[in-house]
């Protein structure tokens, strides 16, 4: 390759740039850019995303990173004001959505939910179950319906999700994505209802990867950790010690972001992952490594045993 030498202009332009780029206030602006910066833009200009759990917390955050990137957004959850509200934020950024207000336990709601979005925005590219049931109770401290409840929320409701999705995919080249949880591969005490289903969530995206590989659908599942501006931490870490102890558990000392899930949700929908079915990926800053029941269950153990005490 034959080498170049920049001529006294180009050169001082360059040295200007340098000087520019390693200025401190610069490198604190630049490295403060949302990560949403890395991704090329405009990688699912054209698609449709289908996502139960829409209105709040992760679904959400993955819900913006699609409409970001070009995706129409059909949003779902039980709260149509809440639907609404999200609506509006993706509108108000340039995306495009809509609201189905429904209850993933309800099969023919979702169908229907799910034909008018590939009839509105077209055949539908990313399917994410997101929709999640969760409170803090032993096992001698839920009802049978308890459990019910969120094992249907939960594992039911990714199961409607689904099925009654496979009708509208586009295939071949439909990306399917679940959010599971630590607790599918640790027991965790007080959630032995979220265990159970996110456990069974994992395994069922497995057999749907395998089942539905040959007309190129993909099928994978997000495990978050513990994540700030979520429903789920605000019902599991009330409290500011409670938040704090997850936190100095957690191998990273802080929580995730919802930004740092939509960033990999996006990465599962795009090319790039292509070969990738059947797979399980941890953003959790590493709380998956941690013994079993070390996070949550233990903070919860403290925090009622020092109720208690004090009662
Ligand atoms: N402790 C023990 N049992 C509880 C409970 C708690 N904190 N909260 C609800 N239940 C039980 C109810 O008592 C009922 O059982 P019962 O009929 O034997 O009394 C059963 O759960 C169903 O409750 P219900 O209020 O009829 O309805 P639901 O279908 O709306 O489900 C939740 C309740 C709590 C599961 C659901 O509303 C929920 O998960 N909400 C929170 C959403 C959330 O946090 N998402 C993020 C998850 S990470």
């Amino acid at each position: 390759m034959q080498s170049q030498r920049l001529g006294n202009a180009e050169a001082r332009v360059v040295k200007e740039l340098i000087s520019v780029v390693s200025d401190p206030t610069i490198l604190k602006l630049i490295s403060s850019c949302p990560m949403a910066g890395v991704f090329r833009d405009g990688l699912l200009e054209g698609k449709t995303a289908f996502v139960t759990g829409g209105g709040t917390g992760i679904g959400l955050g993955m819900a913006k990173r699609f409409a970001e990137h070009g995706a129409k957004v059909m949003l779902t959850g039980r709260r149509k004001e809440v639907l609404e509200n999200a609506r509006a934020e993706i509108e108000a950024a340039g995306g495009i959505a809509g609201t189905a207000p429904l209850d993933v336990r309800d099969y023919a709601a979702q169908e229907s939910a799910l034909k008018r979005t590939r009839d509105e925005f077209g055949s539908i590219d990313i399917v994410l179950a997101a929709a999640a049931g969760n409170f803090p109770a032993p096992v001698l401290g839920m009802s049978a319906n308890g459990f019910k409840a969120v094992i249907d929320i939960d594992l039911l409701g990714t199961f409607n999700t689904m099925r009654a999705a496979h009708q509208f995919l586009r295939k071949p080249g439909a990306s399917l994505l679940a959010v599971s949880a630590a607790h599918a591969t640790s027991p965790i005490p007080f959630q032995s209802h979220v265990c159970a289903a996110k456990a069974a969530i994992e395994i069922l995206m497995k057999t749907i990867a395998l089942e539905w590989s040959a007309e190129g659908i993909r099928a994978n599942c997000i495990t978050p950790g513990p994540t700030a501006d979520t429903e789920g931490m605000r019902r599991l870490a009330p409290t500011p010690e409670l938040e704090n102890d997850v936190k100095s558990t957690a191998p990273l000392h802080r929580f995730g972001t919802r930004d740092e899930l939509a960033d990999l949700a996006l990465y599962l929908c795009t090319d790039a992952a292509a070969y990738i079915t059947g797979a399980t990926f941890f953003c959790d800053g590493g709380t998956s490594l941690l013994k079993s029941g070390t996070l949550m269950g233990e903070v919860w153990k403290n925090h009622l045993n020092s109720r208690s005490s004090r009662d």
